[in-house]
């Protein structure tokens, strides 16, 4: 019988659909040395942002070499160490589509939110004050949305702020993607440069180091809408508050930190700064896709190892 982990959580009639399946589900959260001793008699493991599957974890695991498969209930591998799991005969996937509406619409809740300070409205209105005269927002319509990559992600964005009347341009690692001339390709610097906004749509790769810097920061126009929903070690925090201190960004919206889920407080009290505790793909729509896409993915996975089973026996 096939046994699956499920460390973080999964939309429930997933859950049924693979019991459904005949395959045990322990649903429970484990970390560290003891997730890897929970995994010596598991076939598959499904985990989101909040395990961090290093080598040894993976060591631990192995010593049932029983663990097969990891599946990234979500999109971000970076809290995985891929190749090693990969050289331990371990594939790790991941469900890449099913979770981009939601972080694209957040992204565009998140520019209003800053744009029209309605993040701050909030805190001082329920303090007693009446702040109409100070909070004079800016109008979406006619500015720059400078994108860090089109991906899945970056592209919705782009239709949605199209739509929305902002001017787009993007740089990816990838260059111009063809197809898609409503928005303008530029070199990262230039991007930089004319963004009035500017949103993160990259992932975060081994040992990268910070893609926004100060100097990163220093090279864009003043008081631009800043808007990370990607990863938190893209962005040095530091350097983020200063720039909001100095009023090269006008106001901030931040999913993603550097410390998941320990916060910076001088960042996340920041007047000017809108947070969400990573909750990109946390929608009843998405959890339900990405629940959907993990069924396929272990049913593909067992008519594998049913062919396999029977090739040995041959
Ligand atoms: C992702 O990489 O899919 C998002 O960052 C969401 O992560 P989560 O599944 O931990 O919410």
């Amino acid at each position: 019988m096939c046994k699956i982990l499920v460390t973080d959580g999964m939309n429930n009639n997933a859950i049924n659909n693979l019991r459904k399946l005949n395959i045990e589900v322990e649903h429970k959260f484990y970390d560290g040395l003891e997730l890897g001793e929970r995994l010596q008699d598991k076939d598959i493991l499904v985990i989101r942002s909040k395990n961090v599957i290093t080598k040894a974890i993976i060591d631990k695991a192995c010593e049932g070499n029983t663990l097969k498969l990891i599946i990234r209930s979500g999109v971000g591998l970076d809290n995985i160490d891929v190749k090693y799991a990969n050289e331990k005969g371990i594939r790790v996937v991941n469900t890449p589509n099913a979770s981009t509406r939601s972080v694209a619409e957040l992204t565009i809740g998140q520019i209003f939110t800053i744009s029209r300070f309605i993040n701050i409205s909030n805190i001082t209105m329920r303090n007693g004050q009446w702040n109409k005269k100070q909070y004079v927002g800016t109008e979406v319509f006619d500015k720059t949305l400078g994108i860090i990559g089109l991906g899945r992600i970056g592209k919705t964005v782009a239709k949605m702020a199209h739509d929305l009347g902002m001017k787009v341009i993007y740089y990816d690692i990838l260059g111009e993607m063809i197809g898609y001339q409503n928005y303008t390709f530029c070199s990262f610097e230039e991007v930089l440069k004319n963004a009035d906004f500017l949103t993160i749509h990259i992932p975060l790769e081994i040992d990268q180091e910070y893609l926004i810097t100060k100097k990163e920061f220093n090279m864009m126009k003043d008081r631009v809408y800043f808007i990370n929903h990607a990863r938190g070690g893209l962005v040095c925090e530091k350097d983020l508050i200063e720039a909001l201190d100095n009023g090269k960004i006008e106001a901030a919206a931040l999913d993603v930190y550097e410390k998941e889920p320990q916060i910076n407080p001088e960042l996340v009290n920041h007047p000017m700064v809108s947070i969400t505790p990573h909750l990109g793909a946390s929608t009843v729509e998405a959890q339900e896709r990405i629940g959907n896409e993990i069924v396929k993915i272990v049913y593909n996975f067992l008519e594998e190892e049913t062919i396999n089973d029977m090739k040995i026996a041959l």
